[in-house]
């Protein structure tokens, strides 16, 4: 893939201190934006803050906030506009999952994951889509990470394959009504990523599973045609296509970067 042109940008990255998160906003600051890097965890995402600034040579803000509330959501766009001014794109990354089957989980469960992985992507994207009418500008894109859970469903990951499928439908409505607001919208669904998260999960869903987390690995990696993970940097290069210029025509779209496996 060619390389962008994201200078003069200023792009917000959710769930940036780690993993996808934080190649996207890495990707970004690589092709000329300055970067707000935004996460539940202070002390690492400020470090990744650090360490973006240094290597490209941009600015880049960190903030802590819980995105699964809208009042942390609301301070959060309020601080942006006084101490970083307009934002151009949004990058919805964060996300969590809860390893249990649909007859485990509880109702704080189901409330904290469609609460963090699909309200705060439609908040955010209300609050993002406000401020760029509001500053008069007629062009913005948003692009949010969903997950191959959406399309095939995933054993022991209802909630999450649930708030996932939910983030392709809002990214459809989005891109309908954000049209006349110059800002496109897309999502990426991704397969087995080579992220802490996904480590963690190999450890919490292997004994559902009946196997250790390394027997766990292989059978999953085994089932993707193309018989490996993906890297953090191959789903944000497609984040920064999508969410770039040359792509301002493509809106309300999903795509698969799963080494093939939805395909079975
Ligand atoms: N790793 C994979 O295999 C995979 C596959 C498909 C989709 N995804 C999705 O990609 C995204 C990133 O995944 P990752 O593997 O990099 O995960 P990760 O756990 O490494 O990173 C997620 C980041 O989000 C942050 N976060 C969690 N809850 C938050 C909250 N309430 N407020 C603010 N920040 C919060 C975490 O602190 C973390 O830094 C997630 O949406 C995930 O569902 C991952």
């Amino acid at each position: 893939m060619m390389g962008e042109n994201y200078q003069g940008k200023v792009c917000l990255v959710t769930g940036a201190a780690r993993g996808i998160g934080k190649a996207c906003a890495k990707k970004f600051a690589e092709y000329g934006a300055d970067v707000i890097l935004i996460d539940i965890n202070r002390q690492v995402v400020e470090q990744a803050a650090q360490e973006i600034a240094q290597a490209y040579g941009c600015k880049a803000t960190p903030f802590a906030v819980d995105l699964s509330s809208t009042d942390a959501c609301d301070g959060l766009m309020r601080e942006i506009k006084e101490q970083v001014g307009t934002v151009n794109v949004l990058a919805n990354c964060a996300g969590i999952t809860v390893s249990k089957c649909l007859l485990d989980v509880t109702p704080a469960d189901w409330e904290r994951v469609v609460n963090v992985d699909l309200r705060a992507i439609w908040y955010l994207s209300q609050l993002f889509a406000k401020q760029l009418i509001a500053a008069g500008k007629k062009q913005g894109n948003i692009v949010s990470i969903s997950s191959q859970a959406s399309k095939i469903g995933e054993y022991g990951n209802g909630v999450y394959s649930v708030s996932k499928a939910g983030i392709n439908s809002l990214t459809q409505v989005l891109g309908l009504e954000y049209a006349e607001h110059g800002i496109s919208v897309s999502a990426v669904c991704p397969g087995y990523v080579n992220t802490e998260m996904v480590q963690e999960v190999f450890q919490t869903r292997a004994p559902l599973e009946g196997m250790t987390p390394a027997e766990y690995e292989k059978t999953l990696t085994g089932s993707v045609p193309m018989g490996r993970m993906c890297e953090p940097e191959e789903v944000a290069d497609l984040m920064a296509f999508l969410a770039g210029g040359r792509a301002n025509y493509i809106t309300g779209v999903t795509v698969t970067i799963a080494g093939g496996k939805t395909l079975i």
